[in-house]
């Protein structure tokens, strides 16, 4: 995949634009979402790795699917700085080059804003994953509000430049109910941050039989 122009800069600016927020709560979610990760699990744009640490040491295999090198090197360093054993694949999540079914986990967090088809790499998720397996996601949304979500379709194309490609009104619990049961859904609000990627939601979602814990 062509590397998108400016995410050397972003790669670069990426953790401390995060700091604040990961401490008012982002990275606590991240823990609690991840604490249901098992098996061998799959991160799709993983980015510098705000999740690596956060895994439960129980799961059997960890691979890490990001396909920016700028990134990816991130990804790297700080495998290496915290002695996480991981796989680092360069795919994006709409073209994953895995078997079907070979998955127990796929994890996605701030990834489907990002990525050029959400609908595409969805299906891809579906197909990597065991019939039994879980997507768990924490992605920030499109506001329930008609207001914030005026600000968010007025802001999407210049943030969008800003934040490399991402896109902040996209109503995306919505995507992944159209290819997957939803087992578990949070709404929060992503402090420390701008206000038009505040909504979040997060949680569970499978295919198949729904969930019956
Ligand atoms: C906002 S960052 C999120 C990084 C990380 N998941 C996190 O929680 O901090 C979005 C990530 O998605 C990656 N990305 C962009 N296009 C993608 C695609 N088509 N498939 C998978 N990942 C993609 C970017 O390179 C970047 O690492």
């Amino acid at each position: 995949m062509t590397e998108k122009v400016g995410s050397r800069f972003t790669a670069s600016i990426y953790d401390p634009f995060l700091w604040f927020g990961e401490r008012l709560g982002m990275q606590s979610r991240r823990r609690r979402l991840l604490r249901a990760a098992r098996g061998r699990v799959l991160e799709i744009g993983a980015g510098t790795g705000l999740n690596l640490d956060l895994y439960p040491d129980a799961i059997d295999d960890l691979i890490l699917a990001e396909p920016a090198e700028p990134m990816a090197d991130r990804l790297r360093r700080r495998r290496s700085q915290l002695g996480r054993s991981a796989h680092i694949v360069a795919a994006p999540a709409e073209a994953l080059p895995f078997e079907d079914g070979s998955f127990d986990t796929v994890v996605s967090t701030l990834v489907l804003c990002t990525v050029t088809d959400p609908e595409r790499a969805l299906a891809e998720v579906r197909r990597v994953l065991r019939p039994d397996g879980r997507l768990l996601f924490c992605e920030h949304v499109r506001s329930g509000s008609l207001r914030l979500a005026g600000w968010q379709d007025r802001c999407a194309d210049a943030w969008a430049v800003i934040a490399d490609g991402c896109r902040c009104n996209r109503d995306t619990l919505t995507t992944i109910a159209s290819q997957f049961t939803i087992t578990a859904a949070e709404s929060a609000t992503w402090r420390g941050m701008p206000p038009f990627v505040h909504p979040l939601v997060f949680g569970e979602a499978m295919f198949g039989a729904p969930f019956r814990p």
